[in-house]
This record gives C-alpha cells, structure tokens and sequence, in this order.
C-alpha cells in the first residue's frame, strides 16, 4: 500500500547522492550473475587484519571486565559513554595542547547522525521565519550533507577554483574566496578534510580563513574530520586539526575499522555541543555503548593511533600510487583528464575536461567492461548552478586489491580514448 506522506516524510524517503547509485550497482552485481566485477564505488574500509585485531582485542578485554553489564544491560547519559568521553579528552589535550572538559566532547551514532543534528538545528527556518543557511564551501564535497537536513533549500553549496597542472594531468580544488558568501543569514558551514570524494585537504590557512569569516556571525563551522588524523589518519599530506571558538570538530570511527559500531564524536563550544545533546536526547536517547566501551580502550592505549598512522594510512597511500602509476601508463596523454591530488580519504577522483557524453553515460560504459566506479555528479549537493565539471568527474574508490585497481585502470583508459575518439570521428 502507497503510504501518505508528509512533506518531510517524501523528502527522507528519497535516497540521495551516492545511495542511490548503490542501487543501481547492487542490481547490476545481482543481475550480472557469473560476470565478474571489479567493483570501486564502495565507501566501505576494508578489513585491514591488524584493525580487525585491534577490536576484537578490545573487546575481549570488555568482555573480562566487570563493566561489561554497566555497558550493555543499563541505560546511559546522552552525551555518551563517560569513559570514551574522558579518554577522548585526555588524548586531544596532550596531543593537540587543548583545554577540553568533557562538556566539550558530544558522541553520537556514527557522524551522519551528527550532521543530521547539526544541520537542523543551525540551519533551517528560525521562528522568526529567516532561512538559516547551511553553506559547503567547496563543492564536490561528501554527497551524504545531500540528504541532512530537513529544509532541503538551506543547503547551498560553491563552486571552487581548478588549480590545474596541465602537463602532469593533474589538480586540486581550492575554495573561491571570491564567491564565498558567509553572511547572518549563514546558520553554519560544513565540510570535509579529507574529503570524500575528492581526497582534497583544505590548507590550514583556508580553514582558518573560512572559520575567521564565520565568526562574527557566531557561525558553527563542522570540520568533518572522517578521514584525519589522529584516527584514521587518511591523510598523505600534512595536516593540522584546526581548533578554533567557532569550530566544532567532528570525526568518525567507521574508517578506523569500526562503521558497524557507529561512532561519531564531536568536539567544541559546551553550548552548541549541550543543544546538539539535547537533539540527541529526543531522537534515539543516547548511542549504542558497547563500541563506545570498546573505543575508550583503543584511545586510551594509543593503540588506535598507532594502528591508524602505521597500518591504515599507508595501506590506502600504497593504493593511491598503484592507481595513479597504472592510471597515468594507460591514459592517452593528449587527451583533457586530470587526476585530483591525491592528499587523503579512500577515493581517487578523476576528472575528464570535454568529455563528450556525461558521467553517468561513462559510469553505464565502464559497467560493459565489468568496472564499476561512480558518477561525480553525485557528489554535488547544495550547487544550484548547471557547471558542466559536474557530468565530466568519476569517484573511485582505493578499495580494491592492486591487480583489480591496475586492471580497472587499463579498461577505464580504454574506455575514455574510445568515448573521446567517438566523438572526434562524428564531429
Ligand atoms: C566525509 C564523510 N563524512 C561522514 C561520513 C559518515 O560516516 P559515519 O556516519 O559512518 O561516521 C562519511 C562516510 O563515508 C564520510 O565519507
């Protein structure tokens, strides 16, 4: 039966962005039966077997321990799980010099969730009915800041600058300051570093920059720290956290092994993280506590860090050469494509300037020859404007092994200089 929906029920039940890909690759992997795909568009980390030891040695020693019914048999604060808020604490202030109590830290499951609070509770109409703004300051950025928030025409997102290094066939995005508009009608600003799906870090001037604009407006800016160290530490280019009065710090856990967990932490202003709390409170009482008790034990052995720095980091910087070296041995080098600088996250991200049919037509072309990456134009949300860079951009993803990543680069070359040749030959 249809069920009659609300405003905001049509709107949530609608998949955005990358799920609704998903869809469509997981029917063609079912519909494909006995073809063989090599399939890069998963967001998803792999098991990396020291990670998987490092839980499953956290939880052994939970499970030994007399806390373990306090954890899972009884009900908690909101804010989460004392002794994860505490460890989480005590690490960022002698690692980073900070001054945290633990009325600055907020846990959350997983940081989609936090997103979701923050977004509607900065952004949206006030009761005085002003449309507050979510801004995201440099488009392509994470397609899950898509589906967020509940006034859908909050969101809006700017085009960067293409810094493009034409004989290297390479670039990066930077922020267009002189687009950027941070104003009061700016209820606050979100994005990511690294970023998914671009693996772009934000230079530490360009955050600050950012930050200083949105502080006079008293403007929460979300760092969404998912890829950035100290765990996962997905970052292959120095980098900074930046912390600031108007920042709010947020990470994950899920690429540091542990997404079935949902662990979201956010850190910041003891006013905004109550209010964000309190949101919390009325959607789903508090997180689950069991990964929450698992996680104080990795923080506090240093072991997390470690693991991070020494094992997930390289593993995926290991992935980025092998596809960038088979990516640049295959690609014709007369031809306009461009490999985003590979700084951080699990993604590559490569752009195809001209390219005669869009990404979606490419995405469906690759399908033939048994690669699956994903279309860039889902990695949009909140740009308004048609910038034809939407439909010529592919996201793929570094989880796959090297042989897999080599062969899919092959065919992905294969594929574009017969797209491109296509249209030469009909023009
Ligand atoms: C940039 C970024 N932010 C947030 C998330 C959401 O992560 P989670 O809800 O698992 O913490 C993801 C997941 O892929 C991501 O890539």
């Amino acid at each position: 039966m249809k069920p009659a929906l609300s405003k905001i029920g049509e709107q949530m039940s609608h998949l955005t962005g990358v799920r609704a890909i998903m869809k469509d690759i997981n029917e063609t992997l079912r519909a494909g039966a006995g073809q063989k795909f090599i399939n890069l568009s998963a967001g998803n980390p792999l098991i990396l077997p020291e990670v998987e030891q490092l839980w499953r040695d956290c939880t052994a020693s939970l499970l030994a321990s007399s806390e373990y019914g306090e954890v899972v048999c009884r009900y908690g604060s909101s804010q989460g799980y004392a002794p994860l808020v505490e460890a989480i604490a005590n690490d960022f202030n002698k690692r980073y010099g900070l001054n945290l109590t633990e009325r600055n830290i907020l846990l959350t499951p997983g940081s989609q969730s936090l997103y979701f609070y923050a977004a509607n509770v900065f952004g949206g109409y006030t009761s005085s009915g002003d449309l507050k703004e979510i801004i995201l300051p440099l488009s392509p950025d994470y397609t899950g800041y898509g589906g967020v928030t509940l006034c859908a025409e909050a969101l809006i997102a700017y085009k960067p600058t293409l810094d493009i290094d034409f004989s290297a066939h390479k670039f990066k995005y930077r922020p267009d300051f002189s687009q950027l508009e941070i104003t009061e009608n700016t209820g606050c600003v979100i994005f990511s570093r690294p970023c998914n799906p671009t693996g772009n870090v934000l230079t530490d001037d360009e955050v600050k920059k950012i930050a200083a604009l949105a502080a006079p407006f008293n403007a929460p800016v979300l760092i969404d720290s998912a890829y950035a160290p100290p765990f996962p530490a997905l970052n292959f280019t120095e980098m900074t956290p930046v912390f600031g009065d108007n920042i709010l710090h947020c990470m994950s856990l899920s690429k540091a092994g542990l997404p079935g967990e949902r662990i979201g932490i956010a850190i910041g202003d003891e006013e905004w993280i109550n209010v964000l709390e309190c949101f919390q409170t009325n959607m789903c009482i508090h997180p689950s506590r069991y990964g929450q008790a698992i996680a104080a034990r990795a923080i506090n052995s240093g072991k997390l860090a470690e693991i991070s720095e020494q094992v997930i980091r390289s593993f995926y910087q290991n992935k980025f050469t092998v596809l960038e070296e088979n990516l640049f041995a295959a690609m014709p080098k007369d031809l306009p494509w461009f490999l985003h600088r590979g700084e951080g996250a699990i993604f590559a991200w490569l752009w195809l300037d001209e390219l005669p049919i869009t990404d979606w037509e490419l995405y469906q072309e690759l399908k033939q020859v048994g690669v699956i990456v994903v279309p860039g134009s889902s990695f949009f949300p909140g740009l308004r404007e048609d910038w034809l860079h939407k439909h010529q951009c592919l996201r793929i993803s570094l989880t796959g092994s090297d042989e897999e990543i080599a062969i899919a680069m092959q065919r992905l070359a294969h594929v574009a200089q017969q797209v491109y040749q296509r249209a030469a030959v009909s023009a």
